[in-house]
This record gives structure tokens, sequence and C-alpha cells, in this order.
């Protein structure tokens, strides 16, 4: 998720762009970069990093009498963070000049085309393709006909904003990246979030997918790709600028929380075509006779649930091993083993140690990574990225769902690299995820059934939470939830576990939250309620939304979308999500910055 502004009108465009980059460095900032046109054409600076390094930088130019420019800061999908990979990018003459938010699914075949046309690329990016295949459509200082023909070409999405140094008009267009453009006197912005203009203008538009809007500082027109002209509703924003940065929640946990369907969408994308799985990854896995999975803390649990996946559809035994405790225990690796390690932040010290102890016995690394371009992405041999956008929430959300995701998926690819079939109903329910995840949070969201049991269950000092299969991963999930942002001591554990000691603790005070789709174990689960509830001990209960029984043991029931066992360890933790979250901000906590933790351990 990419930050984009740009500016055209009677005051210094540097300052402005600048600010903008500044409320958008949430988004991501793994490096920025300006553009604007001189009295020698479009000039530019980029840097690698945080927004300061590209504000020491310009303090060395003379741009104080430039009124228009284009902005970025960039969230690395494709190449990692440089300062060539920074926008924004241009064509060959250096006539174009795009700033990009989104990803070109089909770049690479644009990328030969244009090549094997004679055209020099100097960045690893998507976004690049954007200014040479609009430089190639470019004639008579028709920007915005130049614009409309390369997205003609184009598959993906895109937040694209265009500049050039013989034309008048800038040229924005949209596809699944927001865009919204500012109207001021005399002057006009262009954003991916208001919050980056609101402290020039409240007057904004927004475009929908496949409208582009050609521009100047005293004028525009808003069109569709096929060029009609479309009338724009000019809506006057009321939010804090704060408000805007979290979307309008309350904080940014809850953002991550509601962003799932799309970061689901997002890690999907281009991953499933003509009833096969893609990575772009070509592992030999000839030789392998054991995988090892090795993170911390919520990675760690979406290993536990990849260790079903991987034994069940490649048939190699798993191992998943906390990486603080692998890193020292001097395991038995050899070129045999395939260790993944997953990461959100890539930047963890226990699991880069427990990464690079793999590496020096011989091991075959694969990463599963949210930051593009971090540490532990850029020392596996493989890396495979979610895409789920900056998890910002020190409380990991959409990062555990995807990655549980992109687990299911590698374990499919490597079914079909060793030549077995893929079972096409896991692809279709993995397909339904993005709608059944967002009907699922607008159901909660209309109900209020979470935020009505955290008001009853936040008076608790301790929880239990149990699950069998790979709901107990999901189990553990939600206990470390519900303790790491609202101090209640929880515990998850397989559900048959507790007459092994557990069931001593059960009484009025110790509630249990159950997850209990209709899989297998559902009899199971129903007897393990039985004996909590012949204890007095509370129970909230997760079901499917034809479940009968389980009303008769507890009225504390939440409906979860059903689906195949191996997609249900998806829908089941959102809920968990949830009402660790409601139970925590009812008790007056930040949610965002939990006591005493950081969002990556970068220490040991
Ligand atoms: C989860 O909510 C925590 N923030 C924490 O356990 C986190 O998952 C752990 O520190 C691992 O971080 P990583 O995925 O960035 O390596």
């Amino acid at each position: 998720m990419c930050g984009i502004v740009g500016y055209i009108g009677k005051k210094s465009a540097c300052p402005i762009l600048l600010s903008g980059l500044k409320r958008l460095e949430y988004r991501g900032y793994d490096s920025s970069g300006i553009c604007v046109k001189t009295k020698f054409g479009l000039e530019y600076v980029k840097r690698k990093g945080r927004i300061l390094e590209l504000e020491d930088a310009l303090s060395s130019k003379n741009f104080k009498n430039c009124f228009v420019g284009i902005a970025h800061t960039r969230w690395a999908t494709h190449g990692e963070p440089t300062e060539v990979n920074a926008h924004p990018h241009f064509d060959s003459t250096g006539e174009i000049a795009i700033v990009h938010n989104g990803i070109i699914e089909n770049y690479m075949t644009l990328k030969k085309m244009l090549i094997a046309e004679g055209i020099k690329f100097v960045s690893e990016t998507d976004s690049e393709v954007l200014a040479h295949l609009i430089s190639k459509f470019y004639e008579d200082c028709n920007l915005e006909s130049a614009v409309v023909k390369a997205l003609e070409l184009v598959e993906g999405t895109f937040g694209l904003l265009v500049m050039s140094k013989t034309s008048e008009k800038l040229v924005a267009a949209r596809r699944g990246s927001p865009l919204v453009v500012g109207i001021g006197e005399d002057e006009m912005f262009v954003s991916s979030d208001v919050s980056a203009i609101l402290e020039y203008t409240r007057r904004v538009m927004y475009l929908n997918d496949d409208e582009l809007v050609v521009f100047d500082a005293h004028s525009y027109a808003v069109k569709n790709l096929k060029g009609a002209v479309l009338g724009k509703k000019i809506h006057e924003i009321k939010w804090s600028i704060d408000q805007i940065e979290k979307g309008g929640y309350k904080h940014f946990m809850l953002k991550e929380i509601y962003e799932q369907p799309t970061a689901i969408e997002n890690t999907l994308r281009g991953r499933i075509k003509d009833n096969k799985v893609w990575f772009d990854f070509n592992i030999d896995l000839f030789g392998i006779r054991r995988i090892i999975i090795t993170a911390c803390g919520t990675s760690w649990h979406s290993a536990l649930i990849g260790k079903y996946y991987f034994e069940r559809n490649c048939e190699i035994p798993v191992e998943v091993d906390y990486a603080s405790e692998f890193r020292y225990r001097n395991p038995l690796v050899t070129e045999n083993d395939l260790v993944i390690a997953i990461s959100q932040s890539g930047e963890t010290a226990d699991t880069l140690a427990a990464l690079r102890e793999a590496k020096s016995k011989g091991a075959k690394t694969l990463g599963l990574v949210n930051v593009v371009g971090s540490t532990i992405a850029r020392e596996v041999d493989y890396v495979v990225y979610l895409h789920a956008g900056p998890e910002i929430g020190v409380a990991s959300t959409k990062a555990f769902t995807t990655q549980v995701i992109d687990l299911l998926l590698i374990s499919l690819f490597f079914r079909q690299r060793l030549g077995k079939k893929v079972d096409s109903l896991v692809l279709e329910e993995l397909q339904l995820l993005p709608e059944k995840v967002s009907l699922m949070l607008e159901q909660f969201e209309k109900t209020g059934t979470i935020k009505k049991l955290a008001e009853d269950f936040k008076k608790y000092s301790n929880a239990l939470y149990l699950g069998r299969g790979m709901n107990f991963p999901v189990a553990l999930e939600g206990a470390l939830k519900l303790k790491e942002i609202s101090y209640i001591h929880s515990e998850g554990y397989p559900a048959a576990e507790m007459k092994h000691g557990p069931i001593a603790l059960i009484d009025k005070d110790m509630p249990v939250v159950f997850i209990a789709p209709q899989d297998h174990t559902y009899e199971k689960i129903l007897s393990n309620m039985e004996e909590i509830k012949a204890r007095g001990g509370e129970i909230i209960a997760l079901i499917d939304e034809n479940d009968s029984l389980v009303s008769h043991l507890t009225k504390n029931t939440i409906s979860v979308m059903s689906s195949i066992e191996e997609i249900s360890p998806i829908l089941d933790v959102i809920p968990l999500q949830l009402l660790a979250y409601y139970i925590a901000d009812s008790k007056g906590i930040d949610v965002d910055k939990p006591r005493n933790l950081a969002k990556s351990v970068t220490v040991e």
C-alpha cells in the first residue's frame, strides 16, 4: 500500500508534496521520491528509507519556483526498497513521470514486449512498465490519450498519477487502489488518501475503478476509460487527520481486522489460475525429506497450521519450532531439509538467527514475509510475500490470516510439483474467502454480538481457549490476542488436554472459549463443553451458522461462516481478534501500543 501525492497550482509544490508524504508514511515507507517540473524539464529526487532522508536531499535543491509535481512513498511489492526502485519512474526520454500504487499482474509480458522494442529498464519494479507504455503512445502532448491507451494493455491494479515535460495537464487514473482529487482555489491536489491534502482543501472527489481525471490548476474533467465525461459529487470532508489515517476506525488494529477481505484478495491475487496454484519460484523438492517451520508469536501459530497443510498435501513430515529454541539447540538439519521462516516484519531477531543456523547446516530456505526487502526476505533462497499491506497495530491480525492462506497455497503448489492433483474445492473455497470474511465482518458489526460478549467477559482475570485439530493453533492465537492487548491471562489448549490438568482451573471465574466447527471433532468438543458446564465454567462458543446443539450448553455463541476444514482457521480467528479488541478497548487500553510490546522484536 503506497502513498501518492500530486499538486498543481500557485504555491511552491515541494513543501506540499513533502507534507503530504509525511501524512502517508503510515502506509509504508521503505523509500520515497518527488518529481517537479522546472525550466530544465522534469527534475527528481528519490531516496531509500524514511521521508526525512528525502527531505534532507531536497534541502540542497532549488525547487522553490516549481508549481507542479508528483510524489510517492513506497511499500515495496516488486523489487527491493532501493533508490532505483523508488518512484517516480520515467520513460527513457525523460518526457513522462509516473507514481503508482498497486500491482501490474502482467508486467513481465509488457516488459518483454517493450524490451523487444528496444526499451531499456532501470528498475526491478512492475510500475516502471507504465512510464514506458505511456511514452510509447504519447504524441502531440496528448497525455490523456497516451494514458488511456497504455491502461488498455494493463491487467492488475493501479492508483496512477502521470505528468509530462511538455503537457500542461496531469492525469490520474484508478483501478483497485484508491485515489482522491482535492479541489482548491486555482490549485488541484491528488492523493491516495485524503489525510495528505486535508490541510489544503476539504473539497474532494473520489475516483471509482476505471475512472481518470485530467486536470491543471484551474480545471478538471473526470472520465471513464472509454472517454465518457462523468459528473462527480464534491464531498466536504469533516474528519480530523488522525481519524483519516485510521480510515475512520478508532485504532489501526481494528482497521487491519476490517482490511482482511482486501488483504486476503491481495494475497490470492495472481496465485490461482486455470485451477492451479502459481508461484514464481522454481524450487526443486527432490531430496527434501522434511520441512521445518520456524517463527515466533503469531507467526508460530500460523506455522502450526502449516504443518497440517504440508503433511496432508505433500506427505512430507513437518516439524514446527519456536525460532528462539531452534537457534540454540544445535538442530540436526541437513541439505535434505526445507526450512520455512515465517515473519511479518522480516526482522525478528530469533527468526533471523534460526534461519542463519539452518542455512549454516545446508538447508534450503523459504521465507514467508510481509515486508518486501526485509532482512529475512533477503537471506532466504526463496521468498513469498504476503501482500497484506503495512500492519501497524502491534497485535498481528491480517498478517496471520494471510500467512495461513499462503501456507495452504504453497503446500498445494508443492503438491503440484510432486505430480499430484490439487483438490479444486480447496481453490474454490479460497477464492470465496474475501467475500465470506467481508459478510461475516458486516454481520458482527450489525448484530454487535462480539461487542456485547466483550462487555460481559472483560471482568475476568483469566480465560482458556480450546480447539481441536487445525483449530488448536487458532485457540493459541485467540489467547495471545487477548493477553497481549487486554492483559487478561489467557491460555490456548487442545480441547482434549483439559482432563490432563487444566480442568482443575474450571469454576465460575474461568471462562472458556471453544472453537466448535461441525467437523470430525465436533462431537468431542460438545462433550468437552459438557465437562466445563458441569463445573460451573462460563462458555463462549464459535459455531457454524447452522449449529443447533451448542445453544443448549451456552447462550454465548458467535456464528462463523462455514467452510471446509482447511479454510476454517481463517474464518474462526477473526471473531477472536474482535473479541480481544473489544475487551481491551472497553478497558481503556491503547490497543495499538500495548504495554511492554514492540511491533517488531529485533532484539533477543
Ligand atoms: C503477535 O500479535 C505479536 N505482535 C507477536 O507475537 C509477533 O507475532 C511476533 O513478534 C513475530 O513477529 P514477526 O511475525 O514480525 O516475526
